[in-house]
């Protein structure tokens, strides 16, 4: 097999090369730069595709790592938000917007008493494990091994599978993310696998009446999906009842997208504090940290400080207003799923063609694809996987104009727009054969060679 034509990144590949004099990695989030000549710089977006300045296309299947619940550049989110404009950005002051959709999440995620906005994911995670501190006294909190929570210090620890020993009978070490968190804040932070019942009572037991809050995301959204047992989750509510710590659910992926009311609605469990950025605003820069009126009051003079110069600006408010109508109104999320469905269905169609033992994990609006017969049960177990087919699979895909992330712990998301245009469907099932089929001659080649 010869292999499709390569696409052209000329114009992707100079652009890194200039903007890297400037822009450490010639990108503005490391986790965009994909080497030397595979950094693509993005022209712009229109529902499920992307395009970059080369002119590639490609059915996109990141998303921004999600926040485009219904699809690039909508245009009904677009018109709210050019109304926003119009109000005038930040006020230090506050505006009527705020009550109306802090209404709107409140009638979608029971849990969501009292409603504080945020910019992004890791501003309301931190906000939230502030509250948890001051309203409980205490600073230690407990983390599930895979889970990821954004990018302030607190949350930056973690298990590290790279050197863990999948023999050993010895946890894997806690390590944090990168250089430059203090190494003074790792007595804080517990870590748990999910899924390991024992270890979580075991936990509580001994750290239970030290912790201010356990921070969860029940489908882990930077870990191939992998999801908690509902009884898991139960278990943690129960634990964090009997020891008065917090729970905290990390639904900055899942919110709004698994379903109206998040994971915990699907779960039906309920959390002290939880906390949304993602598909609040199909993309406009917007979180939410919501819970438990007694909780959330502590964000009081005295209290838990939270605030900032551009929370709530108006620009991402009016989108926000827009985008959760229409998730709560209109079928959008049914649509969604349907299409991730389908596109499971699919993809399982042509790796059962060749006989290749697969299974997901997820949500079908944000899936995980193993190669393997059942997917893992917690991150310890992906390191037992074998994730190598995922990756070249994915290398290949990206050549044949569909975006997936190159990291096997990221799952596939889905936007309404994908299950509005059926080219997205057929386009990225061809791209997946072609893809697959040169995996495996990869691996022929590779295994002829040893
Ligand atoms: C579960 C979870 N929490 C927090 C964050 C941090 O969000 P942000 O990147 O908006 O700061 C992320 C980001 O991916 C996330 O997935």
């Amino acid at each position: 097999m010869t292999g499709p034509k390569k696409r052209d990144l000329t114009k992707s590949n100079a652009q890194f090369r200039k903007a890297v004099k400037r822009l450490p990695l010639g990108v503005s989030s490391t986790f965009r730069y994909w080497g030397d000549d595979r950094t693509i710089y993005v022209d712009h977006g229109k529902g499920g595709r992307t395009w970059d300045i080369d002119g590639n296309c490609y059915v996109d299947y990141r998303l921004g790592y999600g926040p485009a619940i219904l699809g690039y550049a909508d245009d009904r989110v677009d018109a709210a938000a050019r109304r926003g404009m119009e109000v005038g950005g930040v006020f230090a002051l506050s505006t009527e917007r705020e009550l109306t959709v802090a209404d709107r999440i409140a009638k979608m995620v029971p849990a969501a008493e009292l409603v504080r906005f945020s910019n992004s994911g890791t501003e309301a995670v931190m906000a939230a494990l502030r509250l948890a501190r001051a309203h409980t006294g205490r600073d230690s909190y407990l983390l599930v091994e895979g889970g990821y929570h954004g990018l302030f210090d607190a949350a930056m620890w973690m298990a590290n599978m790279e050197d863990w020993d999948t023999q050993s009978d010895r946890d894997p070490e806690v390590v944090s993310y990168g250089k430059g968190i203090p190494r003074t804040l790792k007595e804080l932070a517990h870590l748990v696998p999910m899924n390991d019942y024992q270890r979580l009572e075991d936990t509580f037991r001994k750290y239970g009446n030290t912790l201010a809050a356990m921070l969860i995301e029940p489908i882990q959204g930077n870990c191939c999906a992998i999801s908690a047992d509902v009884e898991y989750v139960r278990l943690a509510r129960k634990l964090c009842d009997d020891y008065g710590v917090l729970l905290i659910i990390d639904e900055v992926k899942t919110g709004f997208r698994v379903g109206k009311g998040g994971i915990q609605g699907i779960m039906g469990v309920r959390p002290d504090i939880c906390t949304f950025a993602k598909a609040v605003a199909n993309g406009y820069p917007i979180a939410v940290v919501a819970g438990r009126e007694e909780v959330m009051r502590t964000f009081r003079y005295g209290g838990a400080s939270h605030g900032g110069t551009y929370t709530a600006h108006s620009v991402s408010l009016a989108a926000a207003e827009e985008c959760l109508r229409i998730l709560d109104e209109t079928p959008a999320l049914e649509t969604i799923a349907d299409y991730g469905e389908r596109l499971k269905a699919g993809i399982s169609g042509i790796l059962n063609a060749r006989k290749i033992v697969h299974s997901y994990t997820g949500h079908p609006s944000m899936f995980g694809l193993f190669f393997a017969e059942s997917p893992p049960n917690n991150y310890r177990d992906w390191k037992k996987s074998d994730y190598s087919f995922y990756d070249q699979m994915a290398y290949h895909l990206h050549d044949l104009g569909v975006i997936c992330e190159p990291d096997s712990r990221e799952p596939w998301f889905m936007c309404e727009a994908h299950g509005r245009d059926e080219t997205c469907l057929s386009d990225t099932l061809k791209a997946v054969e072609t893809a697959v089929d040169l995996t495996l001659e990869h691996f022929e080649t590779e295994a002829k060679r040893a």
